[in-house]
């Protein structure tokens, strides 16, 4: 398969599709590397890995642990890092921060959330040689400050926003941006708006690329499934049935059989 870097990516705008998918650890990651073009080490872990109620709580050493995992498991891989909560809170924080991302794992670029208001940051960072990708619309970083998930682009207001968030992180130097959350005619325009790449979760299907967190379009996650998460696997079920029958093949002592012993 093609090994990804930040050039082709750039190129794939207006030619092909580009497939996003998170990954956490190496097992996943492995499987993942030939099909996905960009693995994204999510701060979303917080969530689905550790079971924490939002992203907020999650540490650069947490990412740095998981974005070695998953680019030991997956060595050809174009891995994203996402720069936790509080981590670039200014532009020497998130240099010095980003540049422990890129000492300490093979990761090719870290991912910050933030439009017009964070463009000096990604400028700072991409002017010192550090590869970012954008992430504008339904920021999960800003659950607690704006008292919720919002689908963004509903208003006009909101719409020409969102535009200049996109415009100045692409002016800034980002390779790529993540739109979350936003109204699929407002992601159509913010796509023809950019020259580079956008990559949308619950954006439609106009932006140049797709995400989802794993374990959520493989059916590991039961609670709640977002309009926009589409099943491809029922991981739960096949997950559960299997223990199931392992706890019943113990239980009627049919294991291990005799070829499974020593
Ligand atoms: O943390 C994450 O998984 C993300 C994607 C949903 C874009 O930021
Ligand atoms: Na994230």
């Amino acid at each position: 398969f093609e090994k990804m870097n930040i050039n082709k990516i750039k190129k794939a705008k207006n030619i092909k599709k580009l497939t996003m998918i998170t990954a956490y650890d190496a097992l996943f990651a492995k499987l993942f590397e030939e099909l996905a073009d960009i693995i994204l080490v999510g701060d979303s872990l917080n969530m689905s890995f550790a079971g924490k109620p939002d992203t907020l709580s999650a540490t650069l050493e947490q990412m740095i642990y998981h974005t070695n995992a998953v680019c030991n498991g997956a060595k050809e891989a174009f891995v994203v890092i996402d720069m936790p909560f509080g981590t670039y809170i200014n532009k020497d924080e998130a240099l010095k921060n980003a540049i422990r991302a890129y000492q300490e794992t093979n990761a090719a670029a870290v991912k910050i959330e933030g439009g017009e208001d964070r463009a000096d940051i990604v400028s700072h960072l991409t002017s010192n040689s550090i590869a970012v990708m954008g992430h504008i619309g339904l920021m999960p970083q800003y659950v607690r400050s704006e008292g919720g998930y919002k689908v963004r682009g509903k208003t006009q207001e909101d719409k020409e926003q969102l535009l200049r968030d996109a415009i100045a992180i692409e002016k800034a130097g980002a390779f790529c941006i993540v739109i979350e959350g936003v109204m699929s005619d407002v992601a159509k325009e913010i796509t023809q708006a950019v020259s580079i790449p956008t990559i949308g979760i619950g954006a439609g299907k106009e932006t140049d690329g797709q995400v989802l967190v794993w374990s959520d379009m493989l059916g590991f996650f039961e609670e709640f499934k977002p309009k926009f998460v589409r099943h491809y696997l029922d991981g739960a079920k096949l997950v559960k049935d299997a223990v199931s029958s392992y706890k019943s093949d113990i239980q009627n002592k049919t294991f291990p059989s005799k070829e499974e012993e020593y």
